[in-house]
């Protein structure tokens, strides 16, 4: 009976791939939203988490559930969105490390590049299960666009030439390279065994077309195969870190993937600080409305008392300025519990750590893991930093950044990445003369300074 069936939580769905293939437009198709549309400068620069619940999932599928009988015993899906840009890969490992599963997302037109190879490594060295969908199918030469339409139907419905040239890509750019790394696929459609064989879902986020077959294998492929890994248990949550923020009248808070359990407001929970791990109580938990993302701007939060795995939640407690992202979570349930947990995390932490330069710029950042990202790129390009922070630029910053011009004009500078200037700031930076750059385009941000830095030594 009914009852006696364990009660399942969401599917936590990672969606990975390469810079411009599609992720957040995919999203966008079934939560019903535009925040691909908002985006500066057309890509994602943060991690993002939303619920899709089941009805909508239902709703989405009903075409193909005319044909197919698909029964949810998932209350929903929670879908991850990454970043494809080659500098976020703090952010993609972030996500892959929170997923029971992944859709690697592949532009037809382009077929595997860099960071499509990377999310596969990412998706192979985590044991992740995952399906691939072919996105952009409304750019096939001679396909006719059928709008929402499962592929299975739209498919049966074009030319022979189109369909040939759908099989070209197909067989041809995906299931080859996924062949060459060592998977073997095929077309959803011809699959016997899902559990040996990658399933290749084609789908437009523009017309909507295999949308229904794309929820329709990801439902049935999670409820079935990670049955187990989904039962869901009335303990205290596990979670990670997926970010930490400054937001105004709430001070620093961390948004967080729940994987387990539950978490409620005035809980002790344990995670990782810059300096060893922080013991502190929930003040109070935020959670986004269904089918909103809960990076995007704008997005209204609603406090509730108790949240259930899976979710995503923005958590607000005392002492989480110096929490670290990429941290797991724990709620305890006693002083001794969490100080046992403290002792566990304290090993996880040495990779996440900071430390300064001597003499170097100063970074700040509206996000963790954003700061990750500018820092990975000033390494690269061997800028040295001598702090890196999250939060608007003060008056300390740039008194310290002009210390640093005294030694060395071209390192006393500060980069703001989508951060305010605090007026004080904006008045001592003109008084002595430091430059600060400030862009909400991670790639744009860099070249503004290194394109200052090559005018100074000219
Ligand atoms: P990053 O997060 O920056 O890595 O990009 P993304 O993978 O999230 O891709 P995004 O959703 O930003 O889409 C990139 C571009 O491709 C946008 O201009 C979209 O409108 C377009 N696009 C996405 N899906 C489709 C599709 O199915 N067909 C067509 N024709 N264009 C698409
Ligand atoms: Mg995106
Ligand atoms: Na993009």
């Amino acid at each position: 009976t009914q009852s006696q069936q364990p009660k399942l939580r969401q599917p936590i769905v990672v969606v990975l791939g390469h810079v411009d293939h599609g992720k957040t437009s995919l999203l966008d198709k079934i939560r019903s939203t535009a925040v691909a549309a908002k985006e500066a400068g057309g890509i994602t620069q943060h991690i993002g988490a939303s619920i899709v619940p089941a009805d909508v999932i239902e709703k989405l599928a009903e075409p193909l559930r005319k044909l197919i009988p698909i029964k949810l015993s998932i209350p929903g899906l929670l879908f991850i969105d990454t970043p494809g840009h080659e500098l976020f890969s703090n952010l993609r490992k972030r996500g892959g490390s929170v997923a029971d599963f992944a859709i690697l997302v592949v532009d037809v037109t382009k077929g595997f590049q860099n960071q499509t190879y990377e999310s596969l490594d990412l998706l192979r060295s985590r044991k992740v299960p995952f399906l691939v969908a072919a996105n952009k199918i409304d750019r096939i030469p001679g396909w006719t666009s059928y709008p929402d339409e499962p592929f299975i139907i739209s498919y049966e419905r074009q030319s022979e030439e189109a369909k040939r040239n759908l099989e070209e890509v197909i067989y041809g750019k995906i299931v080859l390279s996924l062949s060459e790394q060592g998977f073997s696929a095929d077309l959803f459609t011809r699959i016997k065994d899902f559990t040996k064989t990658v399933a290749v879902v084609p789908v437009s986020a523009k017309t909507g077309e295999g949308i229904p077959d794309l929820l329709a294998v990801l439902a049935g492929l999670t409820q079935q195969y990670l049955k187990k890994r989904l039962q869901y248990a009335e303990g205290p949550a596990k979670g990670s870190i997926l970010e930490v923020k400054e937001i105004p009248g709430l001070g620093t808070v961390v948004d967080a993937i729940i994987y387990d359990g539950v978490i409620k407001e005035g809980d002790t929970i344990v995670l990782n600080g810059k300096n060893g791990p922080i013991i502190t109580t929930v003040r109070s938990l935020l959670m986004p409305a269904p089918l909103s993302d809960m990076r995007a701007k704008g997005v209204k939060f609603v406090s509730v008392p108790e949240v259930q795995a899976a979710a995503g939640v923005r958590i607000a407690a005392s002492g989480l300025d110096d929490a670290l992202a990429g941290s797991s979570l724990y709620v305890a349930t006693s002083p001794d519990e969490a100080k046992e947990i403290a002792e566990k995390l304290r090993g996880e932490v040495k990779e996440l750590i900071f430390k300064g330069d001597n003499v170097g710029v100063i970074v700040k950042a509206d996000t963790l893991g954003t700061l990750e990202a500018l820092l990975e790129a000033l390494r690269r390009l061997n800028v040295p930093v001598k702090s890196a922070d999250v939060g608007n630029v003060s008056k300390n910053d740039v008194l310290e950044a002009s210390l640093t011009a005294k030694a060395d004009k071209s390192l006393g500078v500060i980069l703001a990445f989508n951060v305010k200037v605090l007026p004080e700031a904006e008045q001592e930076a003109a008084r002595s003369g430091v430059k600060i750059f400030s862009d909400n385009i991670i790639y744009h941000l860099l070249d503004q300074y290194t394109e200052w830095r090559e005018r100074l030594k000219e």
